[in-house]
């Protein structure tokens, strides 16, 4: 069989099993399959295939038609541009968390006097650099994502799931940032004894009886401890918000991704505890998806 008949047959199994892109995934999966690039997939067409290709191809695809998400199978998912491994443990990273790297950068940028010396520039000489806490880190993909940016920042992360601590210390030699980065196992803050001047957490924040209602990609390969925020989907800034403030070290931001309809009574919980500048940002459907403060006692 041809490479494009593979591609048209893979493409309309996936169709028939509801997957989202089923054009775009075939190909994916078939490129990986076959160590062909997109470009290459078009200038091969005619091509082929052996039986051990389709036989790998067909397995790929079963997989995908099984709903597993394409950065599973294929064990890697980007994040901020950079690669970032999977296993079961981890959460895959969404693009709309990127919101979180944005906000903290502006927010950064914004209070260059106080924060210049983590900003990206060379002349650093008696500067403190800018310490960072990722509270249920799963893959590394925020703490790391802002590391990469801020080349004098150092940061801990913190999951409660020893497998995602073991994918997120792996992520951080792939990149590179393992100098920069110490990963830990722990429940939120038990245990921390240092200050920062940036804490960031994208917590489960899924109201426990909605999991089921999910699509199979998050329901059945998402880990439910990245997922379930309990009753009412409150239960970690309720948890968090309180503590943060004797985490901070002066004048230090928090930043969490909340869901949908979450951004006023986070803000809420966040106003109570003492925070102030609080603001939102919006992911790329418009939803408010960051919430930001500041506690300057
Ligand atoms: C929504 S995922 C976020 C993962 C990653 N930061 C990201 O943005 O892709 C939430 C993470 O919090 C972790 N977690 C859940 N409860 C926790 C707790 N009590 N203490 C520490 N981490 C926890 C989960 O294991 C999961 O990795």
């Amino acid at each position: 069989m041809s490479l494009l008949k593979t591609i048209a047959a893979a493409q309309k199994r996936l169709a028939q099993a509801s997957v989202d892109n089923p054009a775009l995934d075939a190909r994916l999966l078939i490129g990986h399959a076959l160590g062909l690039d997109r470009a290459s997939l078009l200038t091969q067409e005619q091509r082929i295939l052996t039986q051990e290709e389709r036989a790998t191809i067909k397995y790929l695809i079963s997989r995908r038609a099984a709903r597993e998400p394409v950065g599973r199978i294929l064990g890697q998912s980007e994040f901020w541009g950079l690669p970032f491994g999977l296993n079961e443990a981890t959460l895959e990273p969404r693009p709309d968390s990127e919101t979180l790297i944005e906000a903290a950068l502006a927010f950064l940028e914004k209070k260059k006097e106080k924060w210049d010396p983590c900003l990206r520039r060379d002349d650093r000489k008696e500067k403190k650099s800018l310490h960072i806490l990722d509270l249920g880190t799963g893959t590394g993909c925020l703490l790391l994502s802002l590391l990469q940016e801020l080349p004098q920042a150092t940061g801990l992360g913190i999951d409660i799931s020893p497998r995602a601590i073991d994918q997120a210390t792996t992520n951080a030699k792939q990149l590179g940032l393992e100098d920069r980065s110490t990963f830990q196992t722990g429940d939120w803050l038990e245990g921390v004894d240092e200050k920062f001047d940036l804490i960031l957490s994208n917590p489960p924040y899924i109201p426990s009886q909605d999991i089921a209602q999910l699509d199979p990609e998050v329901r059945l390969f998402d880990p439910k401890k990245a997922l379930d925020g309990g009753t009412d989907g409150f239960d970690p800034y309720r948890t968090l918000i309180p503590l943060i403030p004797s985490f901070l070290r002066p004048k230090g931001i928090v930043v969490f991704e909340v869901g949908i309809y979450q951004a006023e009574p986070v803000k809420d919980i966040m106003k109570r505890n003492g925070f102030e500048r609080i603001e939102s940002k919006a992911d790329l459907s418009n939803i408010p998806r960051c919430i930001i403060g500041q506690f300057l006692d």
